[in-house]
């Protein structure tokens, strides 16, 4: 079962050969999805050599193989984790009764739009991600760029083989519109608001993957729980390749973070006026792309306290991140404490725990991100450097649930709309922060000895190759 057929014309572990409808829907989207990928993937290296991974069994010891392609030709499959045998649905309502190989009439819907909605994230972030190959820091971020770009491709695959295999016509019609929709387009928008953000830089970048590839990372491991066996094989796999976006998000920062500290250490300086002239990326600009990215990505969560998420956890379509760690699965009798916005203040008060499980989730994503952020200022502190990144309260900057409509300072104290708006420049990126970043990434370094100024080498290179190996070759071999 693990081991993937790639002579076929889709890769898969499925036994996609012995359904030949399937089969043949699914070749008939291919060429739709490698049409989208050359208009929309990233623009300017469709033609060169990139040293990628790509799938080749789903058991965790060495599925990957490395090798140069050109990313149109990469092999995107449909990989499914193995199944767990006599596998029973871990919580809610059915708990104990065995896990369902085909969708319940009645959860149809619900499960489509779960697929649907973490599917149109997939491609939406290639979109985002296109051009930012033409300002590359080096051949090795570059690689790690296309990586990751390819993977989301196969996220997106992930998702469509689900909206093919198992919800018909509908399914079909759904698969089209994940290749019609264009991240931050105002008539066909992506469907979760991160995914419409602009991301045309790499500070942007590693924030976009230690952020938002994070909660991609919590969403895998609530339906990797899913009593809808194929969802829970199919995100189980995915969540492999999940590790390494968070990889390029968690060690771009540190690259950037440690190369700034070393040089304010090394020339002895401290303002941030005098950390730009040097070409660097300084601290408090920094933090406010942290506010940007952490806020945004706390939003995909969803709202505080959500039916939605309450009915997805009685009917055992979504669970909790490890669902095993724990004690009680129907989560029936108990509560959880929520700050609610009233009469100009904050006051914590309990609903029941099923409502709250998009703050649960949210809960375990923001001690996720704390542990990042605490490497990071670990490193800082190693060079002598005065300054802690920070995260934000959760309630700051919010735009979806309960916060959405309440101005806070960083601190998640209720402000007015004007003090908000007074701060807004300290806070976030203003215009004249990202002019500044881009400025520093009007090229791309494409010489593999070479590296940005603004962000520090990386400790190791790729699959055991040198940091200066020729991870991006131009043109034909
Ligand atoms: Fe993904
Ligand atoms: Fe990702």
């Amino acid at each position: 079962m693990s081991t993937i057929l790639t002579d076929e014309r889709i890769p898969n572990n499925v036994d996609l050969g012995s359904d030949k409808k399937l089969q043949r829907a699914l070749e008939a989207w291919q060429p739709n999805f490698i049409k989208w990928w050359c208009e929309m993937g990233p623009e300017g290296f469709q033609a060169d050599q990139i040293f990628l991974r790509t799938a080749i069994s789903s058991q965790a010891d060495g599925w990957a193989h490395f090798d140069y392609v050109k990313m149109p030709d990469y092999r995107w499959g449909i990989f499914l984790a193995d199944p767990v045998k006599d596998r029973t649905i871990g919580f809610g309502d059915c708990f104990g009764q065995p896990v369902w190989q085909q969708v319940p009439g009645e959860h149809r819907n619900a499960l489509r739009r779960l697929i649907v909605t973490q599917g149109d994230t997939e491609p939406a972030s290639v979109e985002q991600q296109r051009l930012l190959g033409q300002t590359c820091p080096s051949l090795y971020d570059l690689r790690n760029l296309f990586q990751v770009n390819v993977e989301e491709g196969r996220h997106l695959w992930a998702m469509v083989y689900l909206l093919h295999s198992h919800f018909g016509r509908d399914g079909r019609e759904e698969a089209e519109a994940l290749l019609d929709r264009r991240s931050g387009d105002e008539n066909k928008p992506r469907i979760l608001g991160a995914f419409n953000e602009p991301c045309t830089d790499w500070l942007s970048f590693f924030m976009f993957t230690f952020f938002t590839d994070r909660d991609g990372k919590f969403q895998l491991l609530a339906l990797a729980e899913s009593a809808f066996d194929p969802l829970s094989r199919t995100t189980r796999f995915m969540l492999t390749e999940e590790a390494h976006h968070m990889f390029v998000g968690e060690t771009g920062i540190l690259r950037v973070v440690e190369r700034t500290a070393q040089m304010m250490k090394e020339h002895k300086i401290e303002h941030p006026e005098d950390v730009r002239k040097l070409g660097l990326i300084d601290f408090p600009t920094m933090q406010k792309y942290l506010h940007l990215w952490y806020s945004l990505s706390l939003d995909l969560f969803g709202g505080e306290i959500s039916s939605n998420a309450a009915a997805f956890f009685a009917s055992g379509l979504k669970g909790r991140a490890k669902e095993e760690q724990h004690e009680d699965h129907l989560a029936l009798e108990g509560s959880y404490g929520i700050d609610q916005f009233k009469d100009g203040k904050f006051t914590r008060e309990d609903v029941p725990l099923r409502t709250a499980m998009n703050e649960v989730l949210r809960d375990e994503y923001v001690a996720d991100c704390q542990r990042g952020v605490d490497k990071w200022n670990r490193a800082i502190a190693s060079h002598g450097i005065q300054f802690e990144l920070k995260l934000p309260s959760r309630k700051f900057h919010r735009h979806i649930g309960i916060y959405s409509g309440v101005h806070t300072n960083l601190a998640g104290e209720p402000i007015s709309k004007e003090e908000f708006e007074a701060k807004r420049e300290a806070w976030l990126p203003s215009e004249a922060d990202k002019t500044y970043v881009k400025s520093l990434m009007t090229k791309p370094i494409t010489d593999p000895k070479e590296m940005a100024n603004w962000i520090a080498a990386p400790k190791q290179g790729i699959k055991g190759r040198p940091v200066d190996f020729e991870y991006v070759r131009r043109g034909e071999l």
